[in-house]
C-alpha cells in the first residue's frame, strides 16, 4: 500500500509531467518526469530491461524532499519514465530518501538500498541530521520499505565517524561468496572523507568490514556517492568528494569526481590504490554510478549538472536536472576510459563527412551544424609547420556559442560557454591537459540540445557541460590560428 506521500507525488507527475513538452527536453538523455532531478540512484539491470531511479523532487525545480524518481531502457537511449517509487515518509527518512543503489536478488525482488535522513533541532536550536542506510523491496514498479529499516545505523560506524555525513550505498552481489556487499561514503574523525565497507548474507543484516579508502584530507571533505568495482585487472572506486580544492587542471574547488584505480586483496578486503584522477573535467559532471550488463559491460551515468550553478535554470521550464549519456568503461595503460555506450549506433543517421580540410581563419563546413549530432573531429599540424591553437564552436547563431578550442604548444584543451547564453556570473572555462601527440587531437563531441559531451581521443578524457543555448543556434564552425587540417564526420541523432 502507498504512503500517501507517496500517492500524491505520482498524482503531481502524472498531472504536470505530462504538460511538458517534448521539445524542451533533452531527446536522449534522462530528464525527471516534472520538477528537480540530482544523483543517479539504482543503476541496475532487472528482468530485462535497465532500470535507473533519481533523486528527485518533483514539486519545484529545486533541491528539496527527496523522492526517488524512476525510469527504464533497454538500450540506455530510449527511456520511459514509470511512476515514483519512494517518497520521505517514515519516522526513519522522513527529511529525505537520499542517494543509493539496487540489485536483483534471488528470489526475483528488486532490492533497493538507500540513504535515510531526519533531522530536527535541539535545545540550543540546532540543527541535527542523522543518516542510516534502509532498504525497500519491490517488483520494478512497487516498492515496499523494509520494516526491519534502518538496517545500518550510527552504531555500525568506526570510531569517531561523522554520524550526519553516512549515506549513498552501492550495493552488489558478490557470485563467489554468495553474499552482498555495499560501500558507503562517511566521514571519518579528521574530518575529510572515507569509504567504508559493509557485508549482509540477505540484505537485511548488515556488518562493517573495512575503510575501503580515505581521503586523509587529500581530495576534499565528505565522500559522497561511492562506486566500487573491477574492471580490466583493476579495481575501480568512484566518488564525488565536497569541497575539494584545485590542483592544476586536474581538480576544480568544490564539488569534484574522482576515480581511484588500484588492487584489490578480496580476501583480506584491502583496496591499494595507485592513482587517483578526475573522472571528468568538464562544468556539470556529479555522483556518477555504475551498473554491469549481461554482456559484461561496466557502464557509467552521472549526474550532467554541478551543485555550484544548479540554482541557474532556463527561465519557465518545469523541469531541471539531467544525466550524461551512460559511458562504457575500461582501462588502458591504467587509465579509465569512456566511451558513448556503443546502442547510440543505432540512432546515427546521415553521415557527413570531411576529409583532409584545410582550416586557416574560420570556416563552416555545408551540413555540418545540429543540436542533436555525434560530432568526430581529428585536428592535425598541416606538414611540419605547427599551428597556433584550433577552435571549434558549437551551438552558435549571431549572439551565442560554446567554443572548444586546442593549443598545441601546451597540449591544453579549453571549454569556454562564457557566450552561450548565461546571464548570470557562473563558472564557464575549464581547461585540461591532454595527451600530447605532435598536433593530432580526436575528438567525439555529442550534442543534445541543452549537453555537450566531449570524449578527446578515444575516451582518454571526457568534458561534461550543460549550455542553455536556444535550440534554433545550431551552427558549428572551424577556426585555426596557423594551418590546420581537419577530418570532420557529423552524424544526427534521431530518435523515433
Ligand atoms: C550528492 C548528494 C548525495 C545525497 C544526495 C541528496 O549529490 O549530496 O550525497 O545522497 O545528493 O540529494
Amino acid at each position: 500500500m502507498n504512503s500517501k506521500e507517496l500517492q500524491q507525488a505520482r498524482k503531481y507527475e502524472e498531472t504536470y509531467g505530462g504538460k511538458i513538452r517534448e521539445e524542451e527536453r533533452p531527446l536522449f538523455h534522462v530528464s525527471p518526469k516534472v520538477g528537480w532531478l540530482n544523483d543517479p540512484n539504482g543503476f541496475s539491470y532487472y528482468k530485462g530491461e535497465y532500470h535507473l531511479f533519481y533523486q528527485y523532487h518533483p514539486y519545484d525545480t529545486n533541491w528539496g524532499p527527496m523522492h526517488w524518481g524512476h525510469v527504464t531502457t533497454k538500450d540506455f537511449i530510449k527511456w520511459n519514465w514509470l511512476p515514483a517509487v519512494m517518497a520521505p515518509d517514515e519516522d526513519y527518512d522522513y527529511a529525505g530518501c537520499f542517494s543509493g543503489s539496487a540489485v536483483e536478488l534471488p528470489d526475483g525482488r528488486h532490492c533497493l538500498m538507500y540513504t535515510g535522513v531526519t533531522e530536527w533541532k535541539d535545545e540550543e536550536d540546532r540543527k541535527i541530521i542523522r543518516q542510516h542506510q534502509c532498504m525497500a523491496y519491490g517488483n520494478g514498479l512497487d516498492y515496499e520499505k523494509y520494516e526491519g529499516n534502518p538496517v545500518i545505523t550510527g552504531a555500525d560506524l568506526p570510531e569517531g565517524a561523522s554520524l550526519e555525513d553516512f549515506r549513498d550505498p552501492k550495493i552488489w552481489y558478490d557470485k563467489e561468496e554468495n553474499c552482498y556487499y555495499s560501500v558507503v561514503g562517511s566521514r571519518p574523525a579528521d574530518g575529510s572523507g572515507s569509504i567504508l565497507l559493509y557485508r549482509s548474507e540477505d540484505t537485511e543484516k548488515w556488518e562493517f568490514v573495512t575503510v575501503l579508502d580515505s581521503c586523509k584530507n587529500q581530495y576534499g571533505l565528505m565522500w559522497e556517492c561511492p562506486d566500487f568495482f573491477p574492471l580490466d585487472g583493476y579495481y575501480i572506486a568512484l566518488t564525488s568528494p565536497q569541497s575539494m580544492r584545485a590542483r592544476g587542471m586536474e581538480f576544480h574547488n568544490g564539488n569534484g569526481n574522482i576515480y581511484l584505480i588500484g588492487s584489490y586483496d578480496k580476501k583480506n578486503h584491502e583496496f591499494k590504490r595507485s592513482e587517483v584522477r578526475a573522472i571528468d573535467y568538464g562544468l556539470d559532471f556529479y555522483a556518477p554510478q555504475t551498473v554491469e550488463t549481461p554482456d559484461g559491460r561496466r557502464i557509467m551515468i552521472g549526474w550532467m549538472q554541478s551543485w555550484e550553478s544548479s540554482k541557474i535554470q532556463p527561465q519557465g521550464a518545469k523541469w531541471f536536472g539531467m544525466m550524461t549519456l551512460p559511458r562504457e568503461l575500461s582501462v588502458k595503460d591504467g587509465k579509465l576510459i569512456q566511451t558513448p555506450v556503443r546502442e547510440l549506433e543505432n540512432y546515427l543517421s546521415d553521415p557527413v563527412i570531411y576529409r583532409d580540410v584545410d582550416v586557416e581563419d574560420c570556416i563552416q563546413l555545408p551540413d555540418v551544424k545540429g543540436r542533436a549530432v555525434d560530432l568526430e573531429v581529428t585536428v592535425r599540424p598541416s606538414g611540419t609547420e605547427m599551428y597556433q591553437k584550433f577552435t571549434i564552436k558549437v551551438a552558435m547563431d549571431s549572439e551565442n556559442y560554446t567554443a572548444i578550442s586546442y593549443n598545441p604548444a601546451n597540449s591544453v584543451l579549453k571549454i569556454d560557454r562564457t557566450n552561450s547564453g548565461f546571464r548570470n556570473d557562473i563558472i564557464c572555462v575549464r581547461k585540461l591537459h591532454v595527451r600530447s601527440r605532435n598536433g593530432v587531437l580526436k575528438m567525439r563531441i555529442i550534442m543534445d540540445r541543452n549537453s555537450i559531451e566531449i570524449f578527446v581521443n578515444d575516451g582518454e578524457q571526457t568534458v561534461t557541460s550543460t549550455i542553455y543555448t536556444p535550440v534554433s543556434a545550431d551552427r558549428i564552425s572551424f577556426e585555426s590560428v596557423g594551418m590546420a587540417i581537419v577530418d570532420v564526420m557529423k552524424r544526427d541523432i534521431v530518435i523515433e
